[in-house]
Formats: structure tokens, sequence, C-alpha cells
């Protein structure tokens, strides 16, 4: 990529940590929504992907599931990120999935800021949650180290607008910058099958712009740009780096973490989704081999 290109993006944020401990409420804080209210079970189970509006400058932040069972998910959400806020209950302090967000974020070399949530609590103990996660080498600025911490409550809302600056800071010095003016190419967040719309690909993208109309191609999936939507549901015609948009037109429905870019034509598109399958299918035949 040449330099001359490149223009500044926004920061892509994963918020991760232990079930329970307040990552999509936070969330709900700084976008002023209830997404807490409407999971059900009050657990998340995919990957929500929202762009905010700070002090006119964007974020766009990735909410992972702390249950066990999504793993992969937190994997991937720290695969495709930036910065990785890492949410700690002031109560209940370092968890197993604590553990493993620490280790997904330092496996994808992504800076890890610590959010220690639930201030408000009276069996908060901000003091045991930087003594447990100093043992992960997250040392705090005031003990020496060089992780950033800050402590918050999503329900009263203290340390929200200190946490939103923290990512500000930390996003300035990476300089991050993408070329808008390319083919697209971005990341499915998470697709499903939808009984009206057909398949619908939640997409991240990532360098270049998506528009109405390209043609692309996603993992074993391909077809062209029906619609788009942004994530408050708006219909939008086009989509640049760090954008996260759902599309519609795909033939079938791609697999969380497939790549997907457009391409010059729809028959480079289903060469793409083709090559993708004959690939897998011989990778699994290996697998079976060995
Ligand atoms: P999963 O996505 O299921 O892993 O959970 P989560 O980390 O997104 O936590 P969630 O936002 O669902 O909050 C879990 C519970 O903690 C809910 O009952 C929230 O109301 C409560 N909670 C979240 N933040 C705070 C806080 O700052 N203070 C207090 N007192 N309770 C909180
Ligand atoms: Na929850
Ligand atoms: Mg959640």
């Amino acid at each position: 990529e040449d330099e001359k290109d490149l223009v500044p993006r926004p920061p892509v944020v994963c918020v991760m940590g232990h079930v329970d401990h307040g990552k999509t409420s936070l969330l709900d804080a700084i976008r002023k929504t209830n997404v807490t209210a409407k999971e059900a079970g009050g657990i998340t189970q995919h990957i929500g992907a929202y762009t905010v509006d700070v002090k006119g400058q964007q974020i766009t932040f990735l909410d992972t599931p702390g249950h066990e069972a999504f793993t992969a998910m937190r994997m991937r959400g720290a695969q495709s990120t930036d910065i990785a806020i890492l949410v700690v209950a002031a109560d209940d302090g370092v968890m197993p999935q604590t553990v493993e967000a620490i280790n997904h974020a330092k496996a994808a070399e992504v800076e890890i800021i610590v959010a220690i949530n639930k201030i408000d609590k009276p069996s908060a103990n901000i003091d045991r949650v930087k003594q447990e996660l100093a043992e992960y080498e997250l040392i705090p600025e005031d003990w020496g180290g060089s992780t950033i911490f800050v402590p918050v409550s999503a329900h009263t809302k203290e340390g929200i607008p200190e946490l939103l600056e923290m990512i500000l800071l930390a996003s300035e010095v990476k300089e991050l910058k993408a070329n808008p003016n390319r083919r697209a190419r971005g990341l499915v967040i998470e697709a499903e099958l939808d009984k009206g719309r057909g398949p619908v690909a939640t997409i991240l993208v990532q360098k270049g712009t998506l528009r109405i109309g390209d043609n692309v191609t996603a993992g074993p999936c391909y077809g062209k740009v029906r619609a788009m939507m942004d994530d408050k549901g708006r219909r939008v015609k086009e989509a640049g780096p760090s954008m996260p948009v759902e599309i519609l037109g795909l033939n079938d429905v791609p697999g969380a973490g497939d790549v997907l870019m457009a391409t010059e034509n729809e028959k480079e598109a289903r060469g793409m989704a083709e090559t993708f399958v004959a690939e897998s299918k011989n990778k699994l035949l290996e697998e079976t081999k060995s």
C-alpha cells in the first residue's frame, strides 16, 4: 500500500472479559442504549459491532460474549481489533475468561486497556483487581507499569468519559490509517440466514470502500451487495474503513471470520468462492489422512 493513499481511520476496539462483568452494560452506557435488556437470559451470544461518535471522532466497538462457550468469538474479536478493553468486575476480580481474553489479546499483539467495572458496588475492591492482573503482566502506571487502568461504573457512568479519553489517546499514538480508495476488504463478524431477507452478513470493512452493487466474495460465498445497513439499521450506500455494516446479496451464509473482498466482476467473485471451497475440501482430506 502506498503511504500517500492512506488516510486516518477510526480505531476498532474489542470489549472482552468474563461473563457478566458488564461488557454490554458498559457499551450501553457509552451508546446510551439498552441492548442488555433485550438479551436472552442476559447472556451475549454474538459479536455486536457499533460505531460511536466521541467529540467528533469515531470509535468502532466490538462486543464479545464472556460465556466460556464462546472462545472462538473472543479470539476473532481480538484478531480484528486495534485495542482491547478488558472489563473486570471490581467485586469479582480475575476469572477464567478474563485470563483467556488476556491470552487472546496478547497472541494478537493488541494493546489492552483495563476497565475495572462495577465500582459503585459496596464490595468493589479496585486494589485487589490490580494485584490479580499484575500476575498477568498488566501493571498500572501508578505501580510503575505501562497498562492503562480506568475504574468505571456502567450503572452510575462514573469513569466513562475517562475511558473514552484513554481509548482516543491510545489510538492517536497508533496513527491508524487505511486506503478508502480501493476495492473493499473486510471480515465477516457474524452471519445468518434471515427468513425474509436471505443471507445477512455483518462485515467490518478494513480497507477500501464497500458499495451497493459491488461484486463480493466471502469465504465459500459470493454475490452482489444488494443493500447495506449501518449499526442503527439505517440504509447506507457505502461503508469505509473500520465501519461495520450488514449486507444483503450473498448466495449463502459465510462463516464468521471469513474474509470479504470486493472483486472486479461476478466471474472473479464466483471463482474465488469456488477456490475457497476446493481448498477447504483439500485441507479436510489431508487432515483425515494424517
Ligand atoms: P456477557 O456478555 O453475558 O458475558 O455479560 P456482560 O459482560 O456483557 O455483562 P452484562 O452487561 O450483561 O451485565 C451483567 C450484570 O451486571 C447485569 O445484571 C448488569 O446490570 C450488571 N452490571 C453491569 N455493569 C454494572 C455496574 O457498573 N454496576 C453494577 N452494580 N452492576 C453492573
Ligand atoms: Na451478561
Ligand atoms: Mg454481554
